[in-house]
């Protein structure tokens, strides 16, 4: 039987939700990763110093063991250096949400006006806290992300010494920006590795491939296949592993998010074995990660095994990616 050994995975882009929906979810992570870069848009927002400690409290009170890592993060909003100083210890980066692009995000950025944002952006540069931004206009569907580049550019251009992250990358016109700028890393998470629209709209619609950004066309894909395949040092995995339930999603107005965390190191090992690439996992589902964020994860070793494994139907009241399918690899053991 093949199997393949991982160290430490870590998934920097996850929603762990809150309340019962935690309880339910946050183990699943817990298990098969290291650590997770914890997403603040519960509601309201994760914005205060005393949310993101009682937060990360009850993230780990929901795991039940001590071998991972909520790493935490604040809602963007235009605090001041004072602020920062107080939490600089506390949370590994800060996310930025445009104001009402996606769920949970009204309390976002209104307009992307640079001299408003100055203070708080010199502050993060300052105390090296990485801005992670979910990067899509207001603008037609497909064209969100593109049209999103300018202001990438023009944080990347004024703030050169702030890291900043491009949050689940879905397009060439993201994946192109990588090389331009130094300051500019990206995450990308598995569904965007393996959907086109057409696996979301193309047949029958398909609720549970439904999120934002949406998935785009078959060069994006490409674009995206060749820099998580090289392991590409500025990319790493970040699964934006989204849940919410079931009837949220088949519904009458579907909620965006895609819900993978208990398949998310199966088809990233099914994907980088098809294409003969399963050496530079580590790096892209760990080590970039490691270096890019300066973390140093807990102690853990995934042995994913090469069998058919069927996808439950639902995880308490979610339902995953890829429900009832077989996929070709499943966890073999974790230590
Ligand atoms: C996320 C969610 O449900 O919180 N939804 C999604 O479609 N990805 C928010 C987000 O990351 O955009
Ligand atoms: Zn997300």
């Amino acid at each position: 039987m093949k199997t393949h050994t991982l160290l430490m995975p870590l998934d920097m882009h996850l929603h762990l939700r809150d309340g019962v929906m935690l309880e339910n979810i946050a183990p699943l992570t817990a298990f098969t990763y290291s650590g997770a870069l914890i997403m603040p848009n519960l509601v309201p927002p994760v914005d205060t110093l005393a949310a993101v400690r009682s937060y990360k409290e009850r993230i780990i009170s929901a795991v039940p063991n001590d071998y991972f890592e909520p790493f935490m993060t604040l809602f963007y909003k235009n605090y001041d250096k004072a602020f920062l100083e107080s939490v600089v210890d506390e949370i590994t980066a800060i996310k930025l949400y445009p104001a009402g692009i996606t769920t949970n995000s009204e309390g976002g950025v209104e307009s992307f006006n640079i001299e408003e944002m100055r203070t708080t952006l010199e502050a993060m540069s300052d105390l090296e806290i990485p801005l992670c931004v979910h990067g899509e206009t207001d603008g037609f569907v497909m064209d969100r992300e593109a049209e999103f580049m300018s202001i990438y550019e023009l944080l990347a251009q004024n703030f050169p010494n702030l890291k900043i992250v491009m949050e689940h990358i879905t397009t060439k016109a993201a994946v192109d920006m990588l090389d331009k700028y130094p300051n500019l890393y990206a995450t990308i998470t598995v569904h965007h590795l393996l959907l086109t629209l057409d696996d979301v709209i193309g047949g029958m619609m398909m609720p549970h491939h439904f999120c934002k950004p949406i998935a785009k066309r078959p060069e994006d894909l490409d674009a995206l296949l060749s820099v998580a395949l090289e392991a590409h040092p500025k990319v790493m995995f970040g699964s934006d592993s989204a849940p919410h339930p079931q009837h949220k999603k088949e519904s009458c107005g579907c909620a965006a998010g895609v819900f993978t965390a208990p398949i998310s190191l199966q088809l990233l090992t099914e994907i980088f074995e098809q294409f003969d690439k399963l050496d530079n996992l580590q790096a892209f589902v760990s080590d970039n990660a490691q270096n890019i964020y300066g973390i140093c994860p807990e102690f853990k070793e995934i042995t994913l095994e090469k069998r058919p494994f069927v996808v439950p139907q639902n995880y308490s009241g979610v339902v995953p990616m890829y429900a009832g399918e077989t996929i070709g690899w499943a966890i073999e053991s974790v230590d």
